[in-house]
C-alpha cells in the first residue's frame, strides 16, 4: 500500500457529502490501493449530523480508510490536505437576490481560499462544487496567495456526464463509447454543451446522430435544465450524480484518463475568453495533472454560445469584486 492521502470535504453532512464520503473511503476516487484520511468540515449547526455520518463511516469498516476527523475550523480541516472538495455553500433563501447569494457565498470561499493557502499540502488540488461554483473558485483562488490558479477547479463534470448520457441514448450506444463532449463556460443555464468535436467509437457524433437541429436545440436546453428536471421528479436536487461527478473529476485528474474532461479553470485568453474567469474548457488528463485542450475550431454558433456564458461569468465576477484582493486584475492571470 502507498502512503495515505488526505482528503478534505466541506459540507460533509449535506446530501452530496452523504453520497460522496463512502465512495472516497472505498477507494473509488483515488484508487483501490490508496489509503485515505478524511477531514470533514461543517458549520457549527452541521456538527451533529456530521457526527452521525462519521459513525456510519466507522461502521462501513473500510480497509483503506485510515482516519476520519470532523471540524468546523478551516485551518484544521484543510491542514495537509492533498485534495479538497468544497461542497458546502449557502443555499438561496426566500427573498434573496442573486447578487446577495453571490456575495454570501463569495465571502465563504474567500475564507476557504485563505485557509487552504495557509495549511493545505503543497501542490494540492481543490474542486469547487458548491454554487455558484465557477465564481466561488475564482474567489477562493484569488484569496490563496501561496497557491497557483491551476490548483483550483470548478466542477462541470456533472453537466458533461449528463450530456454524454443523452448523446449515448440518442445514438443507441454505450456511454463509455462517447468522448470529447465539451461543456463550455459556467455551471449554470448559460453553459454550452458542445458536440461538434464529439466522437462515438471513433466516428463523429454528428455523423452518427444525423440530427443537427436536435444537437443545437433540444439537446442543449435539456442539458442546461437537467438539474431542474431532477428536482421536479425527485423533490430534491441532484446529489448522488453530483457526488459521482466529483469522484470522476478527481479520479481522472489524479489517475489519468484517455477521455477529455471539462473543468472550470482559469481562462488564459484561449478561444478569445477574457482572462481572470473560471471558465469550463476541455482538458486532457494524462495523470497527476490536466492540460487545457487548445486550438479547436469554433464555428459561428459555438462562438455566440461561448460568449453568452462568458458574459454571465463577467457579471458574476463584477458582483463579487469587493471580495477580490487588489492583486486580482481581470485579464491578468493571478
Ligand atoms: P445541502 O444543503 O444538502 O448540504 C450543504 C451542506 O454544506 C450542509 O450540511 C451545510 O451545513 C454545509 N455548509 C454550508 N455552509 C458551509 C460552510 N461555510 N462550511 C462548511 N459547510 C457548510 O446541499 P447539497 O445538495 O449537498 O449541495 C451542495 C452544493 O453543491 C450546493 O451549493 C449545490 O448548489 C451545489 N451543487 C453543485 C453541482 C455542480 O455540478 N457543480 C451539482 C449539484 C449541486
Amino acid at each position: 500500500l502507498m502512503p495515505p492521502l488526505t482528503v478534505a470535504v466541506t459540507g460533509a453532512a449535506g446530501q452530496i457529502g452523504y453520497a460522496l464520503l463512502m465512495r472516497i473511503a472505498s477507494g473509488e476516487m483515488l484508487g483501490k490501493d490508496q489509503p485515505v484520511r478524511l477531514q470533514l468540515i461543517e458549520t457549527k449547526q452541521g456538527m451533529s449530523p456530521l457526527k452521525g455520518v462519521m459513525m456510519e463511516l466507522e461502521d462501513g469498516a473500510f480497509p483503506l480508510l485510515e482516519s476520519v476527523k470532523g471540524t468546523s475550523d478551516l485551518e484544521e480541516g484543510f491542514g495537509d490536505a492533498n485534495f479538497s472538495l468544497l461542497v458546502g455553500a449557502m443555499p438561496r433563501k426566500q427573498g434573496m437576490e442573486r447578487s446577495d447569494l453571490l456575495s454570501a457565498n463569495a465571502a465563504i470561499f474567500a475564507d476557504q481560499g485563505k485557509a487552504l493557502s495557509a495549511t493545505a499540502a503543497p501542490g494540492s488540488r481543490v474542486l469547487i462544487v458548491g454554487n455558484p461554483a465557477n465564481t466561488n473558485a475564482l474567489v477562493a483562488a484569488a484569496n490563496a496567495p501561496d497557491m497557483l490558479p491551476e490548483q483550483f477547479m470548478a466542477m462541470t463534470r456533472l453537466d458533461q456526464s449528463r450530456a454524454e448520457g443523452m448523446i449515448a441514448g440518442k445514438a443507441g450506444v454505450d456511454v463509455k463509447d462517447v468522448d470529447r463532449v465539451i461543456i463550455w463556460g459556467n455551471h449554470s443555464a448559460t453553459q454550452y454543451p458542445d458536440v461538434s468535436h464529439a466522437r462515438i467509437g471513433g466516428r463523429w457524433a454528428k455523423d452518427v446522430i444525423k440530427d443537427d437541429k436536435w444537437l443545437t436545440g433540444d439537446f442543449v436546453s435539456k442539458v442546461q435544465k437537467r438539474g431542474a428536471e431532477v428536482i421536479a421528479a425527485r423533490g430534491a436536487s441532484s446529489a448522488a450524480s453530483a457526488a459521482s461527478a466529483a469522484i470522476d473529476n478527481i479520479r481522472d485528474v489524479h489517475l489519468g484518463s484517455k477521455k477529455w474532461q471539462s473543468i472550470g479553470v482559469l481562462s488564459d485568453g484561449s478561444y478569445g475568453i477574457g482572462g481572470g474567469l473560471w471558465y469550463s474548457v476541455p482538458c486532457a488528463c494524462p495523470g497527476l495533472h490536466y492540460t487545457r485542450v487548445k486550438g479547436l475550431p469554433v464555428d459561428e454558433y459555438s462562438a455566440s454560445m461561448m460568449n453568452a456564458t462568458e458574459a454571465e461569468l463577467v457579471a458574476e465576477r463584477d458582483a463579487v469584486r469587493h471580495l477580490l484582493p487588489s492583486s486580482y486584475d481581470a485579464g491578468v492571470p493571478l
